[in-house]
């Protein structure tokens, strides 16, 4: 019979328990996946006892603290702090978000952290982003033009610009691919929601004169239609978008022109 399992070197072993210290009065535990490639040892789950008197809210706060004062080589990507962009995502408490949106509040019991989900590790809560960026050059992500060049901007107008509203605002945080069963499995193939979402953006773009163009590039049985319509993307997404709307969008356009 078939055995499922994970392959021996992925299980992930429970590692070392980090306390708080003496006197503190705040506490709460942060359960942390750690994988160093250098190591050459299976990944652990780190228990941190971090007091939270003093420190700001989000869980990106604590990650902070941990690393500052209770273990320097704890990895992990952050930068603006406000949900601009996109690089704190990680899986926590069972759902992809941003670290630096999610309040420790909302999580009862033991904080539980994970990198992206079915991405490559490259260390702790770093994932290895390189396909999903080389899937977004694919795309091209940018204003493609052939008329002659006005002499001043290309005007659109209020009722055009309103139609981008929706997908300008990713962020590229690829919280809601990481949660799409269809492109865990077809990821080489498939584009999956935030690529997809932002193809949108520039077919939606009244500017924009390479629209035939696209919608062909994007009329392909795995790029486009591996798209189910499970939602998980929706649900995931941190900034409030619906890239499986967009993603249906897409569909009915590329369906239209046929007709
Ligand atoms: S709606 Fe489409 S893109 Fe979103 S999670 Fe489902 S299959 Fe993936
Ligand atoms: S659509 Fe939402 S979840 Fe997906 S990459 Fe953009 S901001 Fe992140
Ligand atoms: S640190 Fe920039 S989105 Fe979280």
């Amino acid at each position: 019979m078939v055995q499922f399992a994970l392959p021996r070197n992925s299980r992930v072993k429970p590692g070392k328990t980090h306390k708080a210290p003496a006197g503190a009065k705040n506490v709460k535990e942060f359960h942390i996946y750690r994988y160093d490639p250098d190591k050459k040892s299976n990944p652990t789950l780190d228990i941190f006892e971090v007091d939270l008197d003093g420190i700001g809210p989000m869980v990106l706060d604590a990650l902070i603290k941990i690393k500052d004062e209770m273990d320097p080589t704890l990895t992990f990507r952050r930068s603006c702090r406000e949900g601009i962009c996109g690089s704190c995502a990680m899986c926590i408490d069972g759902l992809n978000t941003l670290s630096c949106l999610k309040p420790i509040a909302d999580i009862k019991g033991p904080v539980k952290i994970y990198p992206l989900p079915h991405l490559e590790v490259v260390k702790d809560l770093v994932p290895d982003l390189t396909h999903l960026y080389a899937q977004y050059r694919a795309i091209e992500p940018w204003m493609k033009t052939s008329s002659a060049m006005p002499k001043r901007e290309r005007l659109q107008s209020p009722e055009d610009r309103d139609k981008l509203d929706g997908l300008w605002e990713c962020i590229l945080c690829f919280c809601c691919a990481t949660s799409c069963p269809s492109y865990w499995w077809n990821s080489h193939r498939y584009l999956g929601p935030a690529i997809l979402l932002q193809a949108a953006r520039w077919v939606h773009d009244s500017r924009d004169e390479a629209l035939g163009e696209r919608l062909d590039d994007l009329e392909d049985p795995f790029k486009l239609y591996r798209c189910h319509t499970i939602l998980n993307c929706t649900k995931a997404c941190p900034k409030g978008l619906n890239p499986a709307k967009a993603i249906a969008d897409l569909k009915i356009l590329v369906m239209e022109r046929a007709y």
